[in-house]
């Protein structure tokens, strides 16, 4: 699978604590990808040995290697053979002995993978390390679905009040103000939305809470809730690996200002209870892939985020593939209004 909109992209793959002395198998638009660790950090390899094709993820890391668990090849950081167990003393080491590299960094508490020659910048916004700010990780959440399905699901306001009825939304309270949408600083941000939310975090302290929510790239968005009557605030960043075509890893990292004493584990539970309660939507929506045909489907004023994350996949050309700098689109990219 060669989606080129996101060839380029970071994708987050897995929590970073769960690469420490053993490699780890993960996967990322379609591609089979070996993480591990050593002492200059986390590395990415295509999870496939050159001699006879085994998985790299299936072996160890010795002395800042990778070792392939079939014949004990070994690869470095950059990807070069620096040993062949079989191969005769004195005989160099063929210089097409070689790993296939991907960039790989650890950010925000997760390991992130980029398939393509030019990444992308790393999301920016993200100043989760401010005083005063706790941020839990949620997840990964295992999809059947295809990533933008996700994201749109999390940029809909408009369904908080039947799917998560009772506690992000009201059935008395669907009605959903007008709020503009801009292209800014490179993400898609919105105005405030109020939303009547009866729980909105667990708490059960009811209320108005104001959205707005902002889009970073195609498989990454974040909403921050704020209310009139107190200074908390909470923000959920939702991003989505790909894994391949039907298959995407969703992780959450919740961001509040509040409540810093209490337990992470409530927080993450409430956070599980909710993307469960999305779960069978999305993964129950038809066709797989996001129509960008704005003529498709039907379209309200409530859902004029959803509208310009549809009509941004497909300015990037999502729905022909033929995309392959997601960045030069975003640069060029000057205002969306609506
Ligand atoms: Fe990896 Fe032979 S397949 S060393």
């Amino acid at each position: 699978m060669r989606q080129d909109y996101l060839w380029n992209e970071w994708h987050p793959v897995c929590i970073a604590n769960e690469v420490e002395d053993a490699p780890k198998q993960v996967f990322v638009l379609g591609e089979r990808v070996v993480v591990f660790r050593n002492e200059e950090g986390v590395h990415a390899f295509k999870d496939l040995c050159i001699h006879r094709g085994a998985a790299l993820s299936l072996g160890k890391v010795k002395d800042g290697n990778i070792v392939c668990p079939y014949h004990a090849w070994e690869y470095n950081s950059h990807g070069d053979c620096t040993k062949i167990p079989a191969l005769p003393c004195g005989k160099a080491i063929p210089s097409k002995a070689k790993a296939t590299v991907y960039h790989c960094q650890e950010q925000y508490g997760l390991i992130w993978v980029c398939l393509g020659d030019e990444p992308a910048p790393m999301i920016p916004y993200l100043d989760y390390s401010r005083e005063g700010y706790r941020t839990v990780i949620c997840g990964p959440y295992d999809v059947n679905a295809n990533a933008p399905r996700i994201i749109e699901n999390f940029l809909d306001v408009s369904h908080l009040m039947f799917v998560h009825v009772g506690m992000l939304g009201d059935e008395d309270h669907a009605e959903v103000d007008n709020y503009t949408v801009s292209f800014e600083d490179n993400r898609f941000i919105t105005s405030r939305i109020p939303v009547y939310q009866p729980n909105p975090d667990g708490r059960s302290k009811g209320g108005y809470t104001d959205y707005v929510y902002e889009i970073l790239n195609p498989t990454t968005a974040r909403f921050t809730k704020t209310s009139k009557e107190s200074e908390d605030e909470l923000t959920i960043l939702v991003c989505v690996n790909q894994e391949d075509h039907e298959k995407t890893k969703a992780f959450m990292l919740l961001t509040r200002n509040y409540d810093l004493d209490q337990p992470d584990a409530s927080f993450v539970e409430f956070q599980d209870l909710i993307f469960a309660q999305d779960l069978d939507i999305v993964e129950s929506q038809k066709p797989e892939l996001l129509p960008l045909d704005l003529q498709a489907e039907m379209h309200l004023k409530s859902d004029a985020l959803t509208i310009a994350y549809r009509r941004w996949l497909q300015e990037l050309g999502v729905e022909n593939g033929t995309i392959a700098r997601i960045d030069e689109k975003r640069n060029n990219r000057k205002k969306v209004l609506h």
